[in-house]
């Protein structure tokens, strides 16, 4: 994308990644570069109302392509109101979650298929892809535990482990696929050895991005 760069941070659920995410602005924000943080979905007042609607349980079943589009119509309001016309500003966008999230989840975890999303994501994105992902890999009963301590589960949160194994996957098929695209993390290692291994993998690319 033009002007600033596009960072994105996935993972499944209790990976860390609000802990992080502050990490890597400071990180980012030490070298002199405006950031704007959001998160998907949500990043805009319309886009949060539907993150709402995905993310409250219901007794109604969420028909999992309504849920896909649900989360592609966030994903275009947040696109085209927040995070292009920053890039286009010179800023930086740091996200916590963008499309590898929608082909983790909906894709592997809910099992659609995996070209439609690739359809979709290139009528909402028209080509344009975050410069880097930070991928942080946990185990999955790990993070589900550190999850269900902090808060009541969310409608995702509250899905069965085997759902997330089929997410965790589907990152990492991502992840294998692209592998220039990533900078995978082993976030089940202590926060400063997680945090070591983020600023050892971050900080060349940052150099490289400013040296330009
Ligand atoms: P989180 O921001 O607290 O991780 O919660 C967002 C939830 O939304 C998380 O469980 C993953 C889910 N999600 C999808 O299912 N598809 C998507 O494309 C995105 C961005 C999030």
């Amino acid at each position: 994308m033009s002007g600033g760069k596009f960072i994105t941070v996935e993972g499944t659920e209790g990976v860390g990644k609000s802990t992080n995410i502050a990490f890597i602005q400071k990180l980012i924000e030490s070298r002199g570069v405006e950031l704007v943080i959001s998160r998907e979905p949500g990043g805009t007042p319309l886009a949060e109302e539907l993150r709402e609607i995905l993310l409250n349980k219901r007794d109604e079943l969420f028909d999992p392509t309504a849920e896909l589009l649900t989360v592609f119509a966030a994903r275009a309001q947040h696109l085209n109101s927040v995070i292009l016309p920053a890039l286009a500003q010179g800023k930086w966008v740091l996200c916590d979650r963008f499309t590898d999230a929608t082909f983790a989840y909906q894709g592997a975890g809910r099992g659609l298929s995996l070209d439609v999303i690739a359809g979709l994501e290139s009528i909402v994105q028209q080509g344009r892809q975050p410069d880097m992902t930070i991928f942080l890999d946990i185990d999955v009963r790990t993070g589900l535990e550190r999850a269900s301590a902090r808060a009541e589960l969310d409608r995702f949160e509250s899905e069965k482990i085997e759902f997330f194994e089929r997410v965790r996957a589907g990152y990492k098929s991502r992840v294998n696929s692209r592998p220039e695209k990533f900078l995978v993390v082993d976030a089940g290692k202590p926060l400063e050895e997680v945090q070591s291994s983020i600023l050892t993998k971050f900080e060349p690319l940052l150099d490289r991005w400013l040296a330009r």
